[in-house]
């Protein structure tokens, strides 16, 4: 497994809005992609930072993965993503040796990627989500 570089930092906010206002006034800058995934309870927005990004995440529902993740902890760094070169062998390479996944397969995430995450119990308290970009 290769991990070629940090895709992004998840961030959890309690909107979007709040955060897209944040960033125009400490950077000047303004997001550019947004989207919807309701699979994850979750409305995300991408901040171009070099090579890398930032996915600020509102959540649409309080039993979401973000949901929980504000309640019990608040707003902050939510999730580190990795860009992996093949997220298939990635994944069966992790389940092989045992470790507990949260997505024991690939699915869908933002921009057209697959990714998968790993269990924060195995990372430290981290939650590590494993993405390959997608090929539109
Ligand atoms: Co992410």
């Amino acid at each position: 497994m290769k991990l070629l570089r940090i895709n992004h930092l998840g961030i959890a906010a309690p909107g979007l809005d709040e955060a897209m206002a944040r960033m125009e006034r400490l950077f000047g800058m303004g997001a550019d992609h947004t989207e919807d995934v309701p699979e994850q309870k979750v409305k995300t927005a991408f901040f171009p930072v070099g090579e890398s990004r930032l996915e600020y995440l509102e959540s649409t529902d309080p039993e979401g993965p973000v949901g929980k993740f504000l309640a019990k902890r608040g707003p902050g760094i939510h999730h580190v993503c990795f860009e992996v070169d093949d997220i298939d062998a990635a994944v069966s390479q992790l389940v092989a040796k045992g470790v507990r996944m949260i997505d024991p397969q690939p699915r869908a995430g933002a921009h057209g990627c697959r990714v998968a995450f790993i269990h924060p119990s195995e990372t430290g308290g981290v939650l590590m989500e494993l993405s390959q970009e997608g090929r539109a």
